[in-house]
């Protein structure tokens, strides 16, 4: 099947995070010198959101701890590519950033919660403090209600021993209070770090047994909830990798421009995408990304 656009865009505007949740799929042991992405390398990111079906616009860090970072978002143009961001929501956000996110032409934010008992709360989500989070929850969808055109408000809730019973109460909450467009209720990645050793994480995943049934109870209730299951799934039910003779076109764009194609057979790929590079060295990113779009469909006929 001939890919019209590359599938995703990764990107990360920062590389680090203010908090250490328990279940974090980064491995905080081994963190990188602290890098914030350029105001350049950012255009240039977005100069390539014409051709791209989803811009993760940050998902693997905290995006709220780069200093510009709701005037980023506000430069996001609308190309077709559905955009969004992650965020635990815990930094004390600026009632104008906030009125800047809800300006902003991105499709959706997600916001991290895995529980509303801050002792629950704050012990899952280790640094951060639930009235920070509560505090700015409260502002944003005060904003974003009285906003046309906001971005919707979703939610992702890592579900672990200690918060699978708050679940229904979790989506009512969001739903009722928080202006939610989903809650997105999931298993931890298998390839987390911190699950590779016998410790906390390995004691507090559920059983495959305890999430069915815990599905089965949401599934119940009058929201919109999503379910994305990565534990117990096999790898290529929860991966957007395809056969191995499909090239995925999935790529990461790390905060100092790094670019990393996501291609386990590197074969699929056109030279220019074998190893990584970094765009900065890229004159007219744009144009290089059409070619290299060009070359893949050429490769797949
Ligand atoms: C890696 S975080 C980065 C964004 C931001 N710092 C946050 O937590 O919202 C992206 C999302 O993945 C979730 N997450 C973190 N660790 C995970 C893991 N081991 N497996 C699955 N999801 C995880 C977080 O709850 C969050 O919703
Ligand atoms: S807030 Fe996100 S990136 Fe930070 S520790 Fe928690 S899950 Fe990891």
């Amino acid at each position: 099947m001939e890919i019209k656009r590359y599938q995703v865009m990764q990107l990360d505007i920062t590389n680090y995070c203010n908090t250490r949740c328990r279940f974090c799929i980064n491995d905080w042991g081994n963190a990188d010198k602290k890098v914030d992405m350029d105001s350049d390398t950012f255009n240039k990111a977005m100069s390539l959101l014409p051709l791209i079906d989803r811009g993760f616009l940050s998902c693997s860090f905290e995006p709220t701890l780069h200093p510009q970072f709701a005037e980023f978002y506000c430069r996001v143009p609308r190309t077709g590519a559905y955009t969004f961001f992650t965020t635990n929501l815990v930094r004390r956000l600026g009632i104008s950033e906030i009125r800047d996110l809800s300006n902003s032409n991105l499709d959706s934010i997600n916001i991290s919660v895995t529980s509303f008992k801050p002792e629950v709360y704050e012990y899952l989500q280790a640094g951060a403090k639930f009235d920070d989070f509560i505090r700015n929850l409260e502002n944003v969808t005060r904003i974003f209600r009285n906003k046309e055109n906001a971005p919707a408000l979703r939610y992702i809730t890592v579900v672990l021993k200690q918060n699978i019973d708050e679940l229904p109460d979790i989506a009512k909450i969001c739903h009722e209070k928080y202006l939610s467009k989903l809650n997105q209720f999931r298993t931890v990645f298998p390839f987390t770090p911190k699950l590779q050793i016998a410790g906390w994480l390995r004691n507090s995943i559920t059983t495959e047994k305890q999430w069915k049934k815990a599905v089965k109870k949401l599934k119940t209730l009058p929201y919109t909830m999503g379910y994305f299951n990565p534990l117990f799934a096999k790898a290529d039910q929860y991966t957007r990798e395809k056969s191995v003779n499909e090239v995925n076109s999935y790529f990461q764009f790390r905060a100092d421009g790094q670019i990393i194609m996501h291609e386990k057979n590197k074969d699929l790929l056109p030279d220019r995408f074998k190893k990584d590079f970094n765009i900065n060295g890229i004159s007219n990113p744009y144009q290089y990304f059409k070619k290299g779009l060009e070359e893949i469909r050429k490769m797949e006929a």
